[in-house]
């Protein structure tokens, strides 16, 4: 019983799929979970209420009101109740409602209510899928930390061929079965992250900065928060936005700033994962007017920056995990072991810039994980997404 007592609101939208729903539901209820169904107007052309409440032993609510009785429905109350929500099949036009906020259903009033994580699984015609009308509201959902379930390829309600059919109720148990699982171990983990680039001033318009984007920091963050943990992301100057409830983001510009959030946050964490891109020196004065051209050479004199992956180190307690991230050019390994004893890190994850496809510009990236006892995991060219799944699944394991 993977999913005893678990609590499960199960939304249903008018897609051909929805029949498909029906056996998620008594699939979701075999493995022990309770099932509430929440389905849309359409969603009741495509299968009857009766078969679901008969399947889950509870009524399916649809309307706001009982017609006739004045008896409401509290989608607050749903809100409250759920460990999950799960949006299985979820049509565009529901993606678009869930992500401008149209509430004029039970379904989207329930969604906007919902306390508990929330797992969508898309249903529509290829065409209407690939539509970047589709692709944004996806996109806006990701932010909002939903957990998208792609679509498979194949023969659709429309006999044409493509993506767009909703995943297959036994797939989409067994992520519900994984989703648990992995919650039950980051569930309230307080975990710091850093990441992006610093920037050091040189004068009011300039600076020494560095490529890093922030998405492999800011994927990590995610996958944590969905997971459950209460993640601190200390973020230098980057354009990525984040929206998942779990994550307090705190930005910062100079290697200085993000040293002082991250000293004063870290002796309440359980873990810390510093995958800044931390510039190393800064200037050591900083003009108070913009430097003008003249003579031939300007020299600026650096000075060193605190580590603040060693500064963790030195604080860390016997019950708290520290990871560091190495980026190296030439003798990746040794140089990544000799980081790991020097800023007393439990795990190092190195990336080669030699690695096609990894490092700073890239949407993917290929890692290997390295302990205090120099064992070494190597991983295939992967997303940022499923390369912090990755790594979360390694510190923690
Ligand atoms: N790091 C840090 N503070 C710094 C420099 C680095 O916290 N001032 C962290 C990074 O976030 C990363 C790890 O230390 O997790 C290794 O970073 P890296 O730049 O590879 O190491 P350095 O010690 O700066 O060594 P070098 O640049 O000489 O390779």
């Amino acid at each position: 019983m993977t999913l005893k007592n678990k609590h499960i609101v199960l939304g249903i939208s008018g897609s051909i799929a929805a029949y498909k729903a029906a056996s998620l539901a008594r699939l979701l209820i075999k493995a022990g979970a309770e099932v509430q169904i929440v389905i849309t107007p359409s969603g009741k052309e495509f299968i009857t209420p009766v078969t679901l409440s008969t399947l889950t032993g509870k009524p399916v609510v649809s309307e706001f009101f009982t017609a006739n009785d004045g008896t409401w429905h509290s989608h607050v109350d749903l809100g409250q109740w759920a460990d999950l929500m799960l949006i299985a099949p979820a049509t565009a036009s529901t993606l678009g409602k869930m992500a401008n906020g149209i509430a004029d259903n039970m379904l989207i009033t329930t969604y906007m209510s919902m306390k508990a994580p929330v797992i969508v699984a898309p249903a529509m015609d290829l065409d209407m899928f690939a539509h970047p009308a589709t692709t944004k509201n996806l996109d806006i959902l990701r932010s909002y930390g939903n957990i998208i379930i792609e679509p498979a390829s194949g023969e659709l309600a429309s006999h044409l061929i493509g993506k767009g059919r909703m995943e297959e109720p036994e797939n989409i148990l067994a992520l519900v079965e994984d989703f648990f699982s992995k919650q039950s171990i980051l569930s309230k983990k307080k975990i710091l992250i850093t990441a992006g680039p610093t920037y050091e001033k040189i004068d009011p318009v300039r600076f020494i900065g560095n490529y890093s984007s922030g998405k492999m920091g800011f994927s990590l963050a995610e996958e944590c928060a969905v997971r459950g943990a209460e993640v601190t992301l200390v973020a230098g100057p980057v354009s990525l936005k984040v929206n998942h409830p779990n994550i307090t983001r705190i930005d910062v510009e100079s290697a200085e700033e993000m040293y002082n959030a991250s000293i004063k946050v870290f002796p309440s964490m359980d873990t810390a994962i510093l995958c800044a891109a931390v510039a190393d020196f800064r200037p050591a004065e900083q003009y108070e007017e913009k430097v003008k051209r003249g003579g031939d050479i300007l020299n600026i004199s650096l000075v060193p920056n605190k580590d603040i992956a060693a500064s963790l180190g030195k604080m860390k307690k016997a019950n708290q995990l520290l990871v560091g991230f190495a980026l190296e050019t030439n003798d990746e390994e040794s140089n990544a072991l000799k980081k790991i004893v020097k800023k007393n890190l439990d795990f190092i994850v190195l990336n080669s810039l030699n690695d096609a496809g990894a490092g700073f510009k890239y949407d993917t990236n290929k890692i290997a994980i390295i302990n205090r006892n120099g064992e070494r995991i190597d991983f295939a060219l992967k997303s940022k997404k499923e390369v912090a799944s990755d790594i979360i699944d390694e510190t923690f394991r």
